[in-house]
């Protein structure tokens, strides 16, 4: 019995034995693993750190850079806006010198036109071409005669838009005479006029913009124009 009794106890303990170690090993395999666990959680943690810490230096210099180039264009459109003004007030100043000009020279071929014993003004309104004539009668003079190339090329470089002149077919629709009911020698028609065109076009223009020196065209005398007096 006793023996028996020792064989059981040395049997566990031999039992123990071998089971002692092995409860260690696994105990140690856990710790090892649960280790290695909080390795991998930690390195990914670190790496989602990372991660994030890129992310927000990528975002603060997109937004940088952002702000970088909206300043920038802020300031070139500034800058525009700045040329612009300049060279508004620039123009400005040089239209009025341009127009200071032009009315010195208008003065300056006025005071040549009553040297060569000519006296030309121009009425402000526009008017037709017998109302035109009309207002110049009313002034003493009459619509301007334009006789000489010399004249011509004058009154050319004297008015600045299209005007009404002295010569018409409103008596004699085949013969173009003066106001003063002289005959038409010498015409300084422009290209292909006149055409009576529509057979409604008896009162002479002079239309500076279009040639220097020929540039009469037949329009119908109910068209608005200013007109040259000469007295
Ligand atoms: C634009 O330009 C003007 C004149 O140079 C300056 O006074 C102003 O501060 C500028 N504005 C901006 C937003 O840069
Ligand atoms: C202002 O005028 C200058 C030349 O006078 C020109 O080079 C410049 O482009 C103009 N600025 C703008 C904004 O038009
Ligand atoms: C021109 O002729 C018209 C009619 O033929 C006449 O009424 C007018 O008085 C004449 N004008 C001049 C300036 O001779």
């Amino acid at each position: 019995m006793e023996l028996d009794n020792f064989y059981q106890n040395v049997g566990r303990r031999n039992i123990k034995d071998t089971f002692k170690p092995r409860t260690l090993n696994h105990r140690q395999d856990e710790e090892r693993r649960g280790s290695r666990c909080l390795v991998l959680m930690t390195v990914c943690l670190g790496l989602i750190c990372v991660l994030l810490l890129v992310i927000i230096i990528f975002i603060t210099a997109e937004r940088e850079s952002l702000v970088k180039s909206y300043k920038n264009s802020v300031e070139e459109i500034n800058q525009t806006i700045n040329s612009l003004q300049e060279n508004y007030t620039e123009l400005t100043q040089k239209k009025l010198e341009l127009e200071s000009k032009v009315t010195s020279l208008s003065d300056d071929l006025t005071r040549e036109a009553s040297k060569r014993g000519y006296f030309f003004f121009i009425s402000h309104e526009l008017k037709s071409w017998s109302e035109s004539r009309q207002y110049c009668r009313d002034r003493g003079a009459d619509l301007v005669i334009i006789n000489t190339e010399e004249k011509q090329r004058f009154i050319s470089s004297f008015a600045k838009e299209r005007v009404w002149i002295g010569l018409s077919d409103i008596e004699n629709k085949h013969r173009m005479i003066w106001v003063d009911n002289s005959t038409l020698n010498q015409g300084f028609w422009f290209k292909y006029e006149p055409n009576n065109y529509e057979g409604n076009e008896d009162c002479i223009e002079l239309n500076p913009t279009k040639d220097p020196v020929n540039n009469w065209n037949d329009q119908p005398c109910s068209h608005k124009r200013k007109g040259i007096c000469e007295k």
